[in-house]
């Protein structure tokens, strides 16, 4: 037997309804906030994803799923949804018209991660970008997008922010930082070495505990913004508190990716005793759409992984409702199978949602599975009924049978069917 890939998921039947509802719900958060749909490839060309999510970044140094195709071309296949996103809004002109242009997706990504609870190899990921404004409004409706999203699942994530500052602000801090850093490289770890030289930011992302040890005191980027970059991010921290979003600050979160560039954030369980895996994450990047050959363009955006969401509430014993019962079952007890097939294909056609046998069982096995998959009324066709051109009709939650004729079914049913 062949087996799935490591790190891998079906999405197995008794749960698609589950991914129903994220769609829904994405598609419902969309449609409230104007949003548009965006799908690109699984896979783009190696060089957009080395220059857009950094070539000091985990992802793109250790983590992608990267082959050479038939015609000799280095091809990736996506590792988050942003630079995909970017690369189709530039080469398709997307914000030649009018700004902003605001887009939503649902896509897979894949990640060599080693396996782990919450760490897959491909998983998916509810991510939205909104073009073309930098404005305490367009932070603020990035983040009220994705909370109104997990609210409609009836949970509350905690927002951890910090803000990476302008320019001058990130090379003031890197000094600092590599300053405070230099005494304690020896103890630090290979990859930290490189950081310190390439890309100091990510010292603050180390995984290792000898190297988060080290860093635990070191000074904080926030405490080190210059005045305008320190009052963007208290108006921010204002307006959260205004609108009852719960967040805290967290100084070393600089994220996986290379390309932010002011405010950074990540979804959290509320709970600090709950699982350490972000339920999402995002921020600004205001510079890759002009790195990526387009004009300059300021951007905000997240992504929200799926599994994890999906996984949290499963922890926090949040069920989600499968509604998507059959409502009629038509069983059948007789040899004319024409008769059975073409009142069953009527029905499908007045719009009804209808199972019937297929198996010819027993009226009782009939019954069963009609009850097992939740049909709320059982049709049953016999020679009799066939003979009075009537059926019996059986209401599955009150248990009351009536008979009626067949031409009144239809609207039997549209009357009592919810
Ligand atoms: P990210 O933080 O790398 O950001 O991923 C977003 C979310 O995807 C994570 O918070 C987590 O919920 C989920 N996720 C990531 N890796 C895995 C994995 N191996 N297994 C399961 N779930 C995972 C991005 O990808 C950015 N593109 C987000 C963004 C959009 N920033 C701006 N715009």
């Amino acid at each position: 037997m062949i087996n799935i890939c490591k790190g891998t998921k079906d999405i197995l039947p008794k749960d698609s309804y589950k991914w129903q509802i994220v769609r829904d719900n994405a598609e419902k958060i969309a449609k409230k906030y104007n949003l548009k749909e965006i799908s690109t490839p699984v896979f783009e060309s190696t060089d957009l994803f080395v220059r857009s999510d950094g070539d000091s970044s985990d992802i793109v140094t250790k983590e992608m799923y990267t082959f050479e195709d038939k015609g000799g071309r280095s091809i990736t296949l996506k590792p988050e949804g942003t630079a995909g996103v970017v690369r189709s809004y530039i080469e398709n002109g997307l914000g030649n018209e009018i700004l902003p242009v605001k887009l939503f997706y649902i896509t897979p990504c894949y990640r060599y991660e080693k396996p782990q609870a919450g760490r897959l190899r491909e998983h998916h990921q509810f991510g939205c970008e909104i073009f073309g404004a930098n404005s305490l409004a367009s932070d603020i409706e990035t983040l009220s997008i994705a909370i109104d999203f997990y609210r409609s699942f009836g949970i509350e994530p905690m927002v951890r922010l910090n803000f990476l500052g302008c320019d001058n602000c990130k090379a003031n801090y890197k000094q600092i930082l590599k300053d405070y850093v230099q005494p304690h490289l020896p103890q630090m770890c290979d990859d930290c070495h490189k950081r310190f030289e390439t890309n100091p930011l990510r010292l603050l992302d180390c995984k290792s505990t000898v190297c988060q040890d080290i860093l635990k005191d070191a000074p904080s980027i926030s405490d080190n913004l210059c005045e305008s970059c320190a009052h963007k991010f208290n108006e921010i921290k204002k307006m959260l508190t205004s609108l009852n979003i719960n967040y805290t600050l967290d100084s070393r979160l600089v994220r996986g990716l290379d390309y932010y560039t002011d405010l950074v954030f990540e979804f959290c369980d509320s709970d600090p005793k709950g699982t350490k895996n972000a339920l999402g994450g995002g921020g600004r990047y205001d510079k890759l759409v002009s790195e990526l050959g387009g004009k300059p363009t300021p951007v905000i955006g997240f992504g929200i992984g799926i599994e994890r969401l999906l996984g949290y509430l499963e922890t926090k014993n949040i069920e989600l409702k499968d509604d998507a019962s059959v409502d009629i079952y038509v069983a059948s007890n007789t040899e004319d199978e024409n008769y059975v097939i073409r009142f069953v294909h009527s029905l499908r056609k007045k719009g009804f949602n209808v199972e019937s046998d297929l198996l010819s069982r027993s009226l009782k096995s009939q019954f069963k599975y009609a009850d097992k998959i939740g049909a709320k009324f059982v049709i049953v066709i016999g020679d009799d009924e066939i003979n009075e051109n009537k059926i019996s009709i059986k209401n599955m939650q009150t248990g009351e049978q009536i008979k009626i004729w067949s031409n009144d079914v239809a609207e039997y049913l549209s009357q009592n069917v919810k």
